[in-house]
């Protein structure tokens, strides 16, 4: 009976695939629970229409001002910008930065705007801590 683990998997292939199906409908309602949390959503139309000219729309630092300033504007989805703080960003966001292009926001955007747009900065970044475990270090 030498095709028989093939017929098998011609009959657990309908099975499979909607398991799949089933499995990729759950990760994007997933994301969409996610990304619906209107903060993010609301941050993003602010995002696009202020800050996207120099900090790029995914806040890659690839805006169409970008390569005419200097100091370049950063890319928001790099380290240097993720290790920092909300409170930290919220600053700059609220009052600039010194003799940069980036400008203080705290007359045109309110508190909860700035918020938003901070939400959405962060939700550009895609790292989240592994949930498998981690390899223990090296010993020296
Ligand atoms: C005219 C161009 C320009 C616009 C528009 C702009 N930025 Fe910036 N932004 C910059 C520049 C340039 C810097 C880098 C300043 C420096 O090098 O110190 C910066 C820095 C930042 C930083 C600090 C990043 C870090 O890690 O130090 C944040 C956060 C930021 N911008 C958010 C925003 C948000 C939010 C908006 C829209 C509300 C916005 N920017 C609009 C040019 C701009």
């Amino acid at each position: 009976m030498r095709p028989a683990p093939l017929r098998t998997l011609v009959y657990l292939f309908p099975f499979t695939f909607s398991l799949v199906v089933v499995c990729l409908a759950m990760g994007s309602t997933g994301s969409t629970a996610t990304a619906s949390n209107g903060t993010e959503e609301r941050g993003k139309v602010i995002f696009e229409k202020r800050c996207a000219s120099c900090h790029g729309p995914q806040g890659r630092g690839d805006g169409p001002e970008a390569p005419f300033l200097s100091p370049r504007p950063p890319s928001l989805i790099s380290a240097a910008t993720s290790v920092k703080t909300d409170e930290e960003l919220s600053a700059m966001i609220e009052n600039g930065m010194p003799r940069t292009a980036m400008r203080g926001w705290k007359n045109e955007l309110t508190e909860e705007q700035r918020r938003d747009v901070l939400a959405y900065i962060r939700s550009l970044v895609r790292f989240y801590n592994p949930v498998t475990p981690q390899t223990p270090p090296h010993r020296q």
